[in-house]
């Protein structure tokens, strides 16, 4: 008789979320305190900034898959060094928010107004730099070449992605290959570096930790897949940021660039909404309309679906705690999220 693989089932995003950071309660506080002191400054202007950013909240996602990738390797999350490296990455994902904000000339971010809208751009390139900074400072307290060997790589990386998606912002001609090259560097490389730490500073081993880095980089991978998605589906107010603004922005993502492959002619229709920066010649419903008809929504949340399985193939070769239940479980958060 053929044998099937038992059918996984799906959690829906709450209850995964539950779950998920219902585990690591105690160290998600610590993290919060470490962030605290970590943004704060002698320096009146900076305290100020470091709070207004910290205090906005966010999903801390990223602090929260170092942490479950320590655990699942059977380290001590509440361990000093977790603890600092756990904010540190927090650090930096607030940094390339306040930079991509200024960049995408973003007005909200977490139900705010943006740092840049609200206190200019000079502060927020200067409040970012800060946040980067302090950061790599903060790092270097491990005395661990290869940690900071993986945050200055990804810190390029990261920058590199939003260079590169600058040459072809407005470009509705730019193909798959450039877009998940752009949404690696600029979002995957990230997730990818919190589990990689997560399992180094539990002692993970090589086979481990290279099954914990791919695992983080699949799962970064359908994230920003869903962020995409996000961006014609969400509603602003739950999202906290705007909606419909990627394509203003002239960025063409994965749910356009199968509709161009499917409809080229829709393409002169994207450049004038880009050229005018505004959705008076398609509205922005019509658009989720032929969006909706073509099916490109559903085939790029497909997409993630397939790299989050892909994740999960990765946790294989970890022992099945709980944490390791935790992890295969975070994208059923992430990918039907709603924010
Ligand atoms: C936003 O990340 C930036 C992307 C990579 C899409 P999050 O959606 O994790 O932002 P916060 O931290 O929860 O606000
Ligand atoms: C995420 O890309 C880039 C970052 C690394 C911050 P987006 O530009 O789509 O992120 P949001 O939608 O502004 O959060
Ligand atoms: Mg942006
Ligand atoms: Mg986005």
């Amino acid at each position: 008789m053929q044998k099937f693989a038992p059918i996984r089932e799906k959690l829906n995003p709450q209850t995964a979320a539950r779950q998920i950071f219902g585990l690591i309660k105690r160290e998600m506080a610590l993290v919060e305190a470490e962030f605290e002191r970590q943004a704060s400054s002698n320096i009146q202007v900076i305290n100020y900034l470091g709070d207004y950013l910290r205090a906005s909240g966010g999903k801390r996602l990223r602090p929260a898959l170092l942490l479950l990738s320590n655990l699942a390797v059977g380290g001590n999350a509440s361990d000093e060094s977790v603890i600092r490296l756990a904010t540190v990455m927090e650090m930096l994902h607030t940094a390339t928010l306040v930079h991509d904000d200024i960049i995408d000339n973003a007005v909200t971010r977490r139900n705010r107004v943006s740092v840049n809208a609200r206190f200019g751009n000079q502060s927020a390139v200067l409040m970012g730099d800060w946040l980067y900074m302090s950061a790599f400072e903060t790092s270097l307290r491990e005395r661990s070449l290869e940690i900071l060997d993986i945050l200055t790589r990804l810190t390029r990386k990261m920058t590199e992605g939003e260079l590169i998606q600058l040459t072809v912002l407005g470009r509705s001609d730019i193909t798959e290959n450039e877009y998940f090259d752009i949404l690696q560097r600029k979002t995957a490389f990230l997730f990818s570096a919190c589990c990689e730490i997560g399992a180094i500073l539990g002692g993970a081993g090589p086979e481990r930790q290279a099954a914990l880095r791919d695992y983080g980089m699949n799962l970064g991978t359908a994230f920003q897949l869903a962020d995409d998605v996000l961006d014609f589906t969400a509603d602003e107010e739950i999202l906290g940021k705007a909606a419909g603004a990627d394509l203003l922005e002239g960025k063409l993502t994965l749910p356009l660039i199968l509709l161009v492959a499917k409809i080229p002619e829709y393409a002169e229709t994207l450049d004038r909404i880009i050229v005018e920066g505004s959705y008076e010649s398609g509205s922005r419903e019509e658009l989720l309309r032929v969006l909706e008809e073509f099916g490109t929504i559903d085939e790029t949340r497909e997409r993630a679906y397939r790299y989050a399985a892909e994740a999960r193939k990765n946790l294989a070769v970890l022992e099945k705690n709980e944490y390791c239940l935790a992890l295969e479980n975070v994208p059923d958060f992430m990918i039907d999220r709603n924010k």
